[in-house]
């Protein structure tokens, strides 16, 4: 069986991480359903020119090679009956990148109001990977304690933290460093960055 993997993508700045992540799965044999929030869709359409309603064609558009296996499924915020709703749909993993505040304050509340929040909360109760990227700064205590919470519950906390030391030149260079930290932890193979200790420094 190919590889399932759900993406969320809410309503904070970064939604490039999200599309960057998409770009990388296309081009694998893999099933991945998507979730985008309310705010998601604005902040889409306000930073980039992903059509969330043509996702695959946006994909291609930004230079995307389509694995002829890999599938993509756009749900709604209150599509109860997708897959993603239940704990019996068998999946390798959730990632939400973009994170928003409000987004993990949900996932760290418990709360399932929308399916991209019934997705994650499916995931620590059937302890599957989730994995978040949260985007926002300076953050107060009440984000620092839902990051604690949630780590608690067992997500991973991965937030949109680029690096440097391989000189990225371009933007989407620079957030492949993070895009690859996320391939890492689904297990999926990719070119975007070379591991430590392989690397060119100089
Ligand atoms: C252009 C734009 C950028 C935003 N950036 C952030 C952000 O970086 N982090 C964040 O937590 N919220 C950000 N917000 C606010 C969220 O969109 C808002 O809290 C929303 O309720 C999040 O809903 P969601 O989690 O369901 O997507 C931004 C809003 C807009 C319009």
């Amino acid at each position: 069986m190919s590889k399932r993997i759900i993406v969320g993508i809410c309503g904070a700045s970064g939604v490039i991480y999200g599309i960057r992540l998409l770009q990388a799965l296309v081009e694998n044999p893999i099933h991945i359903s998507l979730l985008i929030s309310r705010a998601g869709r604005l902040v889409l359409s306000h930073e980039s020119d992903f059509d969330p309603d043509a996702p695959l064609e946006s994909l291609k558009q930004l230079g995307a090679k389509l694995h002829e296996a890999a599938q993509l499924n756009v749900y709604g915020p209150n599509d109860w009956l997708a897959p993603p709703a239940s704990g019996s749909f068998r999946h390798d993993g959730m990632v939400i990148a973009p994170c928003s505040m409000k987004t993990l304050a949900a996932v760290a509340g418990g709360l399932a109001d929308t399916l991209l929040q019934r997705a994650a909360d499916v995931c620590l109760k059937e302890r599957r990977p989730l994995i978040l990227v949260p985007r926002e700064t300076p953050l107060n205590l009440i984000h620092l304690e839902n990051m604690v919470r949630v780590c608690r519950a067992g997500a991973i906390l991965l937030p949109a933290m680029p690096s440097f030391y391989t000189h990225p030149q371009t933007i989407p260079a620079l957030v492949d460093t993070v895009t690859a930290r996320i391939l890492d932890h689904l297990a999926v193979q990719h070119q975007l960055a070379q591991e430590w200790g392989k690397v060119n420094i100089c």
